[in-house]
């Protein structure tokens, strides 16, 4: 089924306090609906900065603010959303076929992403209107 905005939405994690700090654990098909195949994470971002502009074929990916805050603006070619991630207890589920952009980086933000696959530059679509007919024929 073709994926959609709607889709992506945000995920209360889990925060074990104590009064040393916190600890959120995220482990694959428990706390995300998708295992995990590769962390990365984006940091020292100049301020005005954007990130993404692109989309992927089969990647679903959960985005947390490890640090700071930054905007998510999501599109499936018709709906778009925008988001702002500033709590490292919260993440953003993306599913596949969908649109992103990043910016709006607070100054120290990091940008963690958990994705299902390792790295493939096949699966990325970087041309909006290469999206758009990807979208088109799915
Ligand atoms: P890209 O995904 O385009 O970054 P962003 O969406 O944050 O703007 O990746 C930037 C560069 O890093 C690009 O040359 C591909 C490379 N890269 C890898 O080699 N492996 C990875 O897992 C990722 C995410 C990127």
């Amino acid at each position: 089924m073709i994926s959609s905005v709607h889709d992506c939405v945000i995920l209360p994690l889990n925060k074990i306090h104590n009064r040393a700090g916190n600890i959120t654990i995220i482990e694959g098909q428990r706390n995300i609906p998708f295992d995990l195949k590769r962390v990365y994470y984006l940091y020292d971002i100049p301020s005005g900065e954007a990130r993404g502009g692109h989309a992927h074929k089969d990647l679903y990916q959960l985005i947390v603010a490890a640090g700071g805050s930054f905007d998510i603006l999501l599109t499936d070619g018709e709906n778009k959303k925008h988001i702002s991630l500033n709590r490292p207890d919260y993440g953003l589920l993306v599913v596949p076929g969908i649109w992103r952009e990043l910016s709006e980086f607070s100054s120290g933000a990091i940008c963690l992403v958990l994705a299902s696959h390792k790295y493939s530059e096949d699966d990325y679509l970087r041309e909006y209107k290469e999206f758009l007919s990807f979208r088109r024929k799915s």
